[in-house]
């Protein structure tokens, strides 16, 4: 499973990347806003620093003005890929972007329907969002199982990237269905390194070194 870091964080980014755990990144207008930066710099300067894809999504809600927006947007970089929403007019955007030859990831999917209609567009990308299903009782990872199933059924090529993912183990469970990619904020990816066993163990090992008079250099 890819990795991409939901983030406009630039130090954050390049802690990551520099691990080697940075396949990709994701943004949104609420990232930008946070990352208090402009557009279309703050994204200029993930795209130079990260060579897979970089999220970069459009602000308007029309197809025509999501398309022009989302040119303008490719223009950034190589590797950005255009993140539109999923309504009818992203999946008309989404269309034309991607007949250009445009990476699109369709964001906001709450339905396998939904991520059936986008693949049929031409995406590159379907974003379910998990922990906005899970905040209302309901299964985002279930989405996520029955999106594998249908474009497995019929080869559709458009990568599922699990989104709105607030724990560690989303990702794991995320990987386990299959999904391609799984966006996460640093924080998430962070988390997964944790385990009390590997504190517990970690400290008797420092004190026995310590006891032991153990040096290595
Ligand atoms: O990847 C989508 C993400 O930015 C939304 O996450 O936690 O606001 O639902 P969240």
């Amino acid at each position: 499973m890819k990795f991409f870091v939901d983030t406009a964080d630039i130090d954050a980014i390049r802690e990551l990347n520099d691990l080697g755990m940075v396949d990709g990144v994701t943004t949104n207008p609420s990232l930008i806003k946070k990352s208090g930066r402009d557009i279309l710099e703050v994204t200029k300067e993930i795209c130079d620093l990260v060579s897979g894809p970089v999220s970069a999504e459009v602000v308007a809600t029309e197809a025509d003005a999501m398309i022009a927006e989302g040119r303008r947007l490719a223009e950034i970089a190589e590797n950005i890929a255009v993140k539109v929403p999923l309504t009818w007019d992203g999946l008309k955007a989404c269309k034309t972007l991607s007949d250009e030859g445009r990476m699109v990831n369709v964001t906001l999917c709450f339905s396998a329907n939904q991520a059936l209609l986008a693949a049929k567009a031409g995406a590159t990308f379907i974003s379910p969002f998990i922990g906005r299903l899970d905040d209302l009782n309901i299964d985002g990872m279930e989405l996520i199982a029955d999106i594998r199933e249908i474009y497995d059924n019929y080869g559709f090529e458009t990568q599922i990237l699990a989104a709105s993912i607030r724990t560690a183990n989303h990702m794991s469970d995320a990987a386990k269905i299959g999904a391609d990619v799984a966006t996460a904020p640093p924080a998430v990816i962070k988390a997964m390194a944790n385990h009390v066993l590997t504190d517990k163990g970690l400290a008797q090992f420092v004190k026995d070194a310590a006891d032991a008079g153990i040096k290595i250099v």
